[in-house]
């Protein structure tokens, strides 16, 4: 079968790594790349290859390809990729999928009006890690599960068009819209700008799956050491994820309570602590790029709809979305219909117009600074 042909557009931070997975996957060739920036491009060069250069978009689709993958910011992926896939080609769009749901919905109708593949490059599902954590929820290793503690922190890199909800939370969001498989209800966030006073550069996000499973997730610029830690805690056993430790990223803990007696016992507090063994289970080592590239190139050549596919990416726009709105409203609760408001946005607990400024998510227009509690 003859290899997908793939350009990339955006040579910057993330685009090398794409392009690297590229040129290395067997059911793909890299043959052009696209950098708005010649030196971008120039740096990018050595590593694609036979791939054609170019700094314009233009020039990039008059090269016969099948896919493209776009790794520019996120203010410019709805015309990138509505483009593409106005030329007939396939999308894989790096996270988040665009700057609000209506884009990210615009881009699904014309993916699917279009009959091409558009996937969101949201990385973790894709790693063996969260592999592992999928099997043991849906195994039912860990029980009932009764919360989802999220902590991703460092001295971060700051966005010039996004907030920290933005640019870290994707990453969790996914995660966990993956592994628990169901849609959010409602959500709360509480952040706060230091560095610059329009763009929060830390923030706590409450998401509401189902009225006994409490969802947390903690992202940060301004952490002076680096953490990257998910605990899911079940009434079985609890499970923690930690990205940095290579050699044992998944430890899972038969610790935990057991509640004795009826519920009058309970009441009572017959709680009794379980304190097991730890396990770490074999994590094939791998890099989750590789995976997104190959499952990219299958889900075209197949027809499948990838596992992140554009749905899922609308999905977690919404709630960024939906958390920036909250965190402009002092963690004013965001509900979110089911997941599914029937206009595909969320429907905030506020009576002013909701939209954020078209292009620049994270970044507030002037009436959102101070606005009163949401309830
Ligand atoms: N999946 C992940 O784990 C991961 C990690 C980092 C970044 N990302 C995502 O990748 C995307 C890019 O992030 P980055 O950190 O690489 O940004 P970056 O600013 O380092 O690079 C973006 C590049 O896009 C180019 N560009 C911008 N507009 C263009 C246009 N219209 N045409 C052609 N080129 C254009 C810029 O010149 C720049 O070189 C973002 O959506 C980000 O969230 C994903």
């Amino acid at each position: 079968m003859s290899r997908l042909r793939v350009g990339v557009i955006g040579c910057g931070y993330w685009g090398p790594n794409l392009i690297r997975n590229f040129v290395g996957c067997p059911s793909t060739d890299l043959v052009a790349v696209c950098d708005a920036s010649p030196a971008r491009l120039a740096a990018a060069a050595g590593a694609c290859g036979g791939a054609r250069p170019t700094s314009s978009v233009d020039e990039l689709l008059g090269v016969p390809l099948d896919a493209v993958a776009i790794a520019t910011p996120v203010s410019t992926h709805f015309a990138l990729a509505a483009r593409c896939l106005e030329a007939g080609l396939h999308v894989l769009i790096e996270k988040p999928m665009a700057a609000n749901a209506r884009e990210a919905q615009a881009l699904v109708d014309l993916a699917e009006g279009h009959r091409r593949v558009l996937m969101v490059d949201h990385t973790y599902l894709y790693g063996n890690p969260v592999r592992r954590i999928k099997e043991c929820v849906e195994a039912g290793d860990l029980g009932e599960l009764y919360y989802v503690d999220s902590i991703r922190i460092n001295l971060g890199l700051f966005q010039a068009d996004t907030n920290v909800v933005w640019d870290l939370a994707p990453h969790d969001l996914s995660i966990v819209d993956h592994v628990l498989g169901r849609e959010a209800r409602s959500i709360s966030a509480w952040g706060c700008a230091h560095a610059d006073p329009e763009v929060e550069d830390m923030a706590y996000v409450n998401v509401d799956y189902d009225d006994r499973t409490m969802v947390n997730f903690h992202v940060n610029w301004l952490s002076p050491v680096k953490v990257r830690r998910m605990i899911f805690a079940g009434s079985r056993r609890s499970l923690i994820f930690n990205e940095l430790d290579t050699s044992e990223p998944i430890k899972i803990y038969d610790r935990g309570i057991d509640l004795g007696g009826d519920l009058e016992g309970r009441r009572k507090r017959l709680v009794s602590y379980r304190s097991g063994d730890v396990r770490s289970p074999h994590i094939e080592p791998g890099e989750a790029l590789q995976a997104v590239v190959a499952h990219f190139a299958e889900c075209v050549r197949e027809g499948k709809t990838p596992l992140s596919d554009g749905r899922m990416g609308l999905r977690v726009v919404r709630l960024l979305e939906s958390a920036t709105r909250s965190m402009r409203a002092q963690g004013g609760r965001v509900v979110l219909a089911n997941g599914a408001a029937a206009d595909g946005n969320a429907r905030a607990r506020t009576s002013r117009p909701d939209e954020l400024h078209p292009g620049r998510p994270g970044r507030p227009d002037r009436e959102e600074r101070g606005h009163a509690l949401l309830r």
